[in-house]
């Protein structure tokens, strides 16, 4: 997997997106900042769409953050290919990796405080698909949307 985090947000996610790209270069990732770049109020699913297609078209993982996550969650998750989990802790982004081969993180800024969203990127970042049953689990969800 590849050190550079597509990174996106709306307004309601503004701030948490700013200080999670600080994070993540603090820990020697390369981030991809599909903005916004000011926090004025804008639409979510524009930044959803930016964000995923970079992580389509470079085989990485992206953070989608907005007010409550629910938003980028639900756009996220109509590109084929991507796999959105919306955490509030670390067990979500823990089994969002192992299990499901999550390759989006999302989460809510007026939902999830700073030093938990930066504990959940960090089990997000640096747990592994299981592979083996739960391949065969999401292989599913790629065959039922055919
Ligand atoms: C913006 O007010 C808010 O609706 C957005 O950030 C997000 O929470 C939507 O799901």
């Amino acid at each position: 997997m590849s050190k550079t985090i597509v990174i996106g947000s709306d307004h309601g996610g503004f701030n948490l997106k700013q200080t999670l790209i600080d994070t993540l270069e603090g820990w020697g990732y390369t981030v991809k900042d599909e903005g916004p770049h000011s926090p004025e109020s804008c639409d979510y699913p524009v930044f959803a769409a930016k964000v995923v297609k970079s992580v389509r078209e470079e085989g990485t993982l992206g953070v989608l953050v907005c007010g409550s996550g629910q938003g980028m969650a639900m756009t996220a998750n109509r590109f084929s290919g991507i796999r959105a989990a919306l955490c509030t802790n670390e067990f979500h982004a823990r089994m969002g990796r192992a299990h499901n081969n999550a390759n989006v993180l999302c989460m809510g800024e007026r939902v999830t405080g700073v030093g938990l969203a930066t504990d959940i990127l960090k089990v997000f970042l640096e747990t592994e698909f299981e592979g083996d049953r739960h391949k065969r689990r999401v292989d599913l969800i790629d065959s039922i949307e055919k």
